[in-house]
């Protein structure tokens, strides 16, 4: 039921984003493009294509400009503009419009699609081109795409043979997505699975097509499998957790008892709690299967060079392993694995703190669980051979410009790259919408 509620939140923040920074007078690209109706912005400068990514705690809108050939081109000297709003629910709470999708939270399952349908009523006034399909919870594995779509694009590998792309694997809040490109014979014979899930998708980018095989996992992302982890061991001990440490996390409104054993946090006891979230033994339908029961995709070319982004960087960077500031870093799985051990040797927060001082304090007391965990997920889960070189990604140099790794550029350019967006049906500006979040 929560879960539920933080989705309408990040809708409603869709809501207030095009209300009060499209609307308002103030100077600025976002709002010329709407004061305009577009006007300003065709013509030889291409089409711009705005996304919006209504998150969890904040909503993103990202505005991109492409020529006629689906390359990105800069606006005001950046790949893209983009801007952030923190919003909560009671500042909206004198607009109508607002309190309607408030009041949808108390109704019952199918609650999703009626919120949607506000935010198409809403889309369908404005000024751009827009399909009510553009506004969408965004499965994991679609994001996953998205993320294999941007990161092939920027390196230059769009355009080339699939097995010249590269492979993706993503961690964000509450997913894991994995994303590579797989040869037209494997798309033919992907298996066919008893609960429909479709793994591999045909995609259009530029002028190419690329079989994509894409599985989202849910909830294996960076804070919802600490609750997985935790959901087994609730009743007693989880070795995971630093001596005397004895607290309940609240995750969603589902309380989790997160006690550790008296002799404290163990490396090879974490591990075998982590491998229990796995669930590594899951019935497998289909051969190869990674975790929990998902197919794997057969492998291939398209999945020699692995890409670790998201949380997987973002843990590596917190202990050493990789860093913020640099782009990108090759790394061996058994990395994670020593400072894994490290970390789940400390016998208290305090020396934890001492040996990993840049991990915030809020991270602290699950570093052992998430060093094991990102350990076990890639080399376990995905049975990447821990001496193997992968690179972990943070953002991609592009024309002289970084770009920081993120899923809407991918959306983006499979907008512009689609048939139902050809040069001739578009009037002067593309309007995409998504709302990421973690229904599975
Ligand atoms: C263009 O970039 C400059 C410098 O970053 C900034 O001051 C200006 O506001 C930008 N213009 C628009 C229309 O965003
Ligand atoms: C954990 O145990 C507490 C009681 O100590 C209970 O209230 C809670 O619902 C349990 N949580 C889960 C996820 O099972
Ligand atoms: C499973 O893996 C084997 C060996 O890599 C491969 O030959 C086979 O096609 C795969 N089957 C499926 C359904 O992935």
């Amino acid at each position: 039921m929560a879960k539920l509620g933080i989705a309408s939140i990040s809708l409603l923040s869709l809501f207030a984003l095009l209300s009060l920074q499209f609307c308002a007078s103030d100077a600025g690209l976002l709002n010329r493009i709407v004061a305009s109706g577009g006007q300003e912005i065709s013509g030889d400068n291409g089409r711009y294509v705005v996304v919006f990514d209504a998150g969890k705690f904040m909503t993103t809108v990202h505005v991109f400009n492409f020529d006629q050939n689906v390359n990105l081109l800069k606006i005001n000297g950046s790949l893209e503009v983009s801007h952030q709003v923190q919003e909560v629910l009671s500042s909206y709470a004198d607009n109508p419009a607002a309190v309607a999708i408030d009041e949808l939270f108390l109704l019952g399952e199918k609650k999703y699609e009626k919120i949607l349908n506000v935010i198409r009523d809403l889309l369908s006034e404005s000024p751009f081109l827009y399909k009510s399909e553009w506004v969408t919870i965004l499965p994991g594995a679609k994001q996953g795409v998205y993320l294999w779509e941007t990161i092939n694009y920027l390196m230059g590998n769009v355009g080339r043979d699939y097995s010249k792309t590269v492979a993706v694997l993503n961690q964000d809040v509450a997913t894991v997505q994995m994303a590579y490109a797989v040869s037209l014979k494997a798309a033919i014979n992907a298996p066919k699975l008893p609960r429909g899930e479709e793994y591999i998708t045909a995609h259009h980018i530029q002028s190419n097509n690329y079989y994509l095989y894409s599985h989202g996992y849910f909830p294996y992302g960076a804070y919802a499998v600490r609750a997985e982890i935790l959901k087994y061991t609730n009743d007693s001990y989880n070795y995971c957790m630093t001596s005397g440490y004895n607290e309940q996390m609240n995750y969603y409104g589902e309380i989790y008892n997160v006690r550790a054993s008296p002799s404290g946090s163990s490396y090879e006891k974490c591990r075998e709690n982590v491998l229990q979230a796995l669930n590594l033994k899951a019935t497998c339908y289909i051969k190869n299967c990674t975790f929990d029961g998902a197919w794997n995709g057969g492998g291939g070319a398209g999945l020699e060079k692995i890409y670790l982004t998201g949380g997987f960087h973002n843990t590596g960077a917190d202990v050493g392993i990789t860093n913020r500031d640099i782009p990108s870093t090759d790394l061996k799985l058994l990395e994670y694995e020593e400072l894994a051990k490290v970390s789940c040797g400390a016998k208290s927060l305090e020396e934890a703190h001492n040996l990993f001082p840049i991990v915030p304090a809020f991270d602290l007391p699950y570093l052992c669980m998430d060093l094991v965990y990102v350990y076990s997920i890639l080399a376990d889960g995905f049975g990447i051979d821990p001496t193997e070189v992968v690179t972990a990604l943070n953002t991609v140099q592009y024309e002289g410009s970084s770009f920081r790794v993120q899923w809407t550029l991918g959306a983006a350019l499979e907008l512009v790259s689609s048939k139902h967006t050809k040069m001739e049906d578009i009037p002067n500006v593309l309007l995409s919408s998504h709302t990421s979040n973690q229904v599975a």
